[in-house]
């Protein structure tokens, strides 16, 4: 016997690529139902080899569904999240909108699947923001090692997570660079994205970050440890799909560079691509469609007491998004539900 699973947001970026995963990973499924909003009613998306057809969220019955993958936005996601957790159906939400709150779960089942079982107090379980999701993967085996006391990241952010509309915002004014008689219009993001990078990711907060920085702050503690200071500085680059992160990290004990890398090798959702020399590491071109978090460039930082340096990439997509989704409803049907 399967589930029966709801895709909430099935017409959007990660609502495909969450419908994707689950045919990919072949996710015990009897019933599948696909939502967005009135706007796309009837649209229809793939599943496999099946053609699906969107509902309506705002109308439908969650009464008798197991688990429902949402990701439409906080906005959306506070209005029917909790009629869908309130009809016995476990929200498994991709917004910021439930990752803070102390009775819901954030998780990334390769660093805290123990947590899934907080999951029943409010019938939610958030998932991270797509740079922190992909930077704990490679940071907590090496904390378990040699303890992080401090991470200092710089991100490179592809424009697909801003969505859909931010994808075509690149697409449209990288056309219109060539010609010259198009406007290049700006309106997702800030400034121009296409041939530019912009220091500016949600909303600014009071003391000068930005909200997409403060979240791998918080998630980072709440995720793995909350003894671990991160200080963040979050950038969108012209690039389709695929995060990328320098990260600096700080320990307790020493951790030799080959050590790291002989860690890295072994953990769960990891891929180790690090050869010094020409094209021996991981862009994120290389890396969409693919499941694992790359590393490369491991090397010791000899500016600070137990310092390394690492290069981390994945797609936000998946890890970042609709991948880590569907690993959190195979612990959550394994650990919890128990059918299938
Ligand atoms: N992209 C990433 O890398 C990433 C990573 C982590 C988390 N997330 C989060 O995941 C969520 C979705 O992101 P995305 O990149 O997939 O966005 P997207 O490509 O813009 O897609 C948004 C989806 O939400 C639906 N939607 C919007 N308003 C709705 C409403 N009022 N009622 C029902 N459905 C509605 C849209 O349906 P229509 O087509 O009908 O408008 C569409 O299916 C966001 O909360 C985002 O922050 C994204």
């Amino acid at each position: 016997m399967g589930y029966r699973v709801v895709v909430a947001g099935a017409t959007g970026n990660v609502g495909r690529e969450m419908l994707n995963i689950l045919a990919e990973r072949e996710f015990p499924i009897d019933d599948i139902a696909v939502l967005a909003s009135r706007r796309s009613l009837g649209t229809e998306v793939s599943f496999g080899d099946r053609t699906l057809k969107t509902q309506d969220l705002a109308t439908f019955d969650f009464t008798g569904w197991d688990m429902a993958l949402f990701a439409v936005g906080s906005g959306p996601t506070k209005e029917f999240a909790p009629k869908a957790a309130a009809a016995g159906c476990v929200v498994i939400d991709n917004s910021s909108l439930y990752r803070y709150d102390p009775d819901v779960p954030l998780i990334v089942p390769e660093c805290n699947a123990e947590a899934i079982h907080g999951y029943s107090k409010k019938n939610i379980i958030a998932n991270p923001n797509c740079s922190t999701a992909q930077m704990v993967v490679a940071l907590k085996p090496l904390h378990d090692r040699a303890k992080i006391k401090r991470v200092v990241v710089s991100t490179y952010q592809s424009v697909s997570g801003a969505g859909k509309e931010g994808m075509d915002e690149l697409w449209d004014q990288t056309k219109a660079i060539y010609n010259p008689t198009d406007d290049v219009k700006v309106k997702k993001f800030q400034k121009q994205i296409a041939f530019n990078v912009i220091p500016h990711i949600d909303v600014f907060m009071e003391d000068g970050s930005t909200k997409e920085e403060w979240k791998m702050v918080a998630e980072t503690k709440k995720i793995v440890d909350p003894s671990i200071k991160v200080t963040a500085t979050c950038v969108r680059v012209p690039v389709f799909v695929g995060h990328a992160e320098a990260v600096n990290v700080e320990f307790e004990d020493f951790l030799d560079e080959d050590e790291a890398r002989d860690i890295l090798r072994e953990a769960p959702g990891c891929m180790v691509i690090d050869k010094r020399e020409d094209g021996g590491y991981v862009t994120p071109i290389e890396c969409v469609g693919d499941f694992a978090t790359f590393i490369s460039r491991i090397r010791q930082d000899s500016t600070v007491e137990n310092g390394l340096n690492i290069w981390v990439v994945s797609d936000n997509l998946r890890k970042g998004a609709a991948l880590n989704a569907v690993q959190i409803a195979e612990v959550l049907g394994r650990e919890c539900l128990k059918k299938g």
